[in-house]
């Protein structure tokens, strides 16, 4: 039996040439025994005839919000929640607009605010579209919220042109819908992540602080949940929204993160330790504002502690992840860490200049672990974190003497 086996598959179709594959992605869904709906919005059906997908469905196909004969049969709540899994495929720049600022202006629009189904979607437009900032803003926006964004990929363009902004073959989506309903590689695992910088007080308005921004912890942190894990995530200082399913920890100083995080690390099963911890701090915090005074001023730090490296000692550690970022040497310096941190792997990205790491949405990582390598090519953060869960929840089975992947 398949995975996709009496699943029910809400289908949202809006206005894009990539509309005509959509009718390929019916017939595979059905094909593997799920149930089809279908909603178009108005704009989707100047490129594929409703007609079409009801036979492909064999479900009446519906658009209007407020359609008395539909809304009869199975009102657009009750539609909503039918579905176990909302796609909407191809997604338009208008539609993802429309979706990240909660609009509930249409149908679709609407069922994807009212249902509680994991909602996926598939984007397809120009290229300068998909790139441009107020995009690349609402699918950041998608994502924080959980939302899983399923291509595009780059290629030639109905417009002609080249570059990203194709949607995913019907195939390629059929295979996320598998994965989705599949189970995550971390299904009942406890996940303990850190993630953004800390800040050093030096005094009640300054601190020591450094750029950092977060995105890679609240990327894997997103995925882990969405591998099935149950997350806690530490962060600092952010302006990043929460993943779904994921219970955050605010902390500004290292010593606090320490403490939030020691406080939780005998109950979890992986820690992953993403956060940029100031390695000193200030010695003293002055309690009022320093003043300005002579030409020097001379600030004492000492070492805070190492919360990866106080994780991986505990007595029963957790299976333990660290990140290194180097301006050369990426293997070396990982396999160094590694060693001397006592951790099960080490993900080292290059950073500086027009590399990815800190502040960038971009980012490629090599991971080591005892008597392994693996690269993870440049690419989005999320991108980047579904594949590094992968290797963590293999890594993970074997050290703890299962199946991998299990
Ligand atoms: O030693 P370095 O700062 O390069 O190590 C980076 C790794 O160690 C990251 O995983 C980071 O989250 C963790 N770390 C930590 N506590 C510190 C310093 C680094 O957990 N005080």
């Amino acid at each position: 039996m398949s995975g996709l086996s009496g699943k029910r598959v809400l289908l949202g179709i809006t206005g894009g040439i990539a509309a005509y594959k959509s009718a390929q992605l019916v017939r595979l869904l059905r094909g593997e025994g799920a149930e089809v709906r279908v909603v178009m919005t108005s704009a989707a059906g100047r490129f594929i005839a409703p007609m079409t997908l009801q036979a492909l469905s064999g479900n009446p196909v519906r658009s209007e919000l407020f359609d008395p004969g539909h809304e009869q049969a199975m009102g657009h709540i009750e539609l909503a929640r039918w579905a176990d899994l909302v796609l909407v495929a191809p997604a338009s720049a208008d539609f993802m607009a429309r979706c990240a600022a909660g609009m509930a202006d249409d149908l679709l629009s609407t069922l994807c605010l009212a249902s509680e189904a994991p909602l996926a979607l598939a984007p397809a437009m120009n290229r300068a579209m998909w790139e441009h900032a107020a995009t690349r803003t609402n699918a950041a926006t998608l994502a924080a919220r959980g939302v899983s964004l399923w291509g595009p990929e780059a290629g030639d363009l109905a417009c002609g042109e080249s570059g990203a902004g194709r949607m995913l073959e019907p195939g390629q989506l059929l295979a996320r819908c598998r994965d989705r309903f599949s189970g995550g590689v971390l299904d009942g695992l406890r996940v303990l992540l850190t993630a953004g910088p800390t800040r050093e007080a030096l005094d009640p308005v300054r601190f020591i602080g450094n750029r950092s921004s977060g995105k890679m912890g609240f990327a894997l942190a997103g995925a882990c949940a969405g591998a099935g894990a149950r997350v806690v995530l530490v962060s600092g200082p952010v302006a990043l929204e929460t993943p779904a399913a994921v219970e955050r920890v605010g902390v500004e100083s290292a010593l606090e993160m320490q403490r939030e995080v020691l406080a939780r690390a005998g109950e979890c099963d992986i820690f992953i330790g993403c956060a940029a911890v100031a390695d000193y701090r200030p010695e003293e915090m002055a309690r009022e504002k320093i003043k300005k005074s002579g030409e020097r001023m001379r600030i004492s730090l000492i070492r805070n502690p190492d919360i990866l490296a106080g994780v991986a000692a505990l007595e029963h550690p957790p299976f333990t992840v660290g990140f290194a970022a180097e301006t050369r040497d990426p293997l070396g310096y990982a396999e160094a860490k590694r060693r001397d941190k006592g951790v099960d792997m080490v993900a080292a990205n290059l950073v500086g200049a027009d590399r990815g790491g800190f502040e960038r949405d971009e980012n490629a990582l090599t991971l080591v672990w005892e008597g392994g390598v693996r690269e993870l090519a440049m690419q989005d953060k999320r991108g980047l974190a579904a594949e590094l869960v992968m290797v963590i929840a293999q890594r993970y089975a074997l050290a703890r003497g299962g199946a991998p992947g299990g």
